[in-house]
């Protein structure tokens, strides 16, 4: 059978932490008075710890010591990582296994491709870290999405060229990365946002195997 690598995001396609990040980014902000909406919140998906930080003080005109700004970086991660800490496989997202376990069934090589630097703590306490044959994240990147080296480092690690490539994302940013990276990008989310998406699924319950099949197929 044909094989396509299928790289994965993580935060808001493999696992509900989306939400866990604009929270803590939207507490953050406010303690130094900066207002944070979920349209904000838009604009940090798939984006760099590093630079979502320096985004909210460049919306807010203002500007840290290197000191102040590691400070706030560690508190936004503290805060973070305490709802992550509770988390449960309960927090998979709907149908993730079954488009896993369909993909594993035809032998497709699946990769992680995320910004953040704690995705093998979250894969671990969710128990998917051995379900990617190549993990990289935040820790293995230099350029965050919307540049495409995670997700040429994923397709490096499935020893695929870039063009049998799929990715899964949940970000504008992301979705930018994989087009440029000459992959087909899938959106998972609202489609008035993941506008440049090849596809879009609202979620993967929206998902059939026969699409899958379709993608595996495809030269
Ligand atoms: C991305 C999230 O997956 O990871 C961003 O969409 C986040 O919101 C980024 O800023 C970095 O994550 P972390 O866990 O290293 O702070
Ligand atoms: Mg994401």
């Amino acid at each position: 059978m044909n094989k396509k690598g299928f790289i994965f995001d993580l935060d808001g396609v493999i696992v509900d932490t989306a939400k866990y990040h604009y929270f803590a980014w939207k507490k953050l902000a406010e303690s130094i008075g900066i207002s944070f909406t979920e349209a904000d919140n838009e604009h940090l998906k798939g984006v760099s710890r590093i630079r979502s930080l320096e985004k909210i003080l460049e919306w807010g005109d203002k500007e840290l010591s290197e000191e102040q700004f590691q400070l706030l970086l560690n508190r936004k991660n503290e805060d973070y990582l305490s709802f992550v800490n509770k988390m449960t496989q309960d927090e998979i997202l709907p149908d993730v296994p079954r488009i896993l376990n369909f993909l594993k069934e035809n032998n497709q090589p699946m990769a992680l491709g995320s910004a953040s630097k704690n995705a093998r703590s979250i894969l671990t306490k969710v128990n998917l870290l051995n379900e990617f044959q190549s993990i990289v994240d935040g820790t293995n990147v230099t350029m965050a999405k919307p540049d495409p080296e995670v997700f040429l480092h994923a397709a490096e690690g499935l020893h695929l060229p870039p063009t049998k490539c799929v990715v899964f994302e949940d970000s504008l940013a992301g979705i930018q990365a994989a087009n440029k990276a000459g992959m087909t990008s899938i959106g998972i989310g609202d489609a008035t946002i993941l506008t440049e998406a090849h596809y879009v699924f609202k979620d993967f319950t929206h998902m059939s195997n026969k699409f899958l099949y379709q993608l595996i197929s495809e030269s």
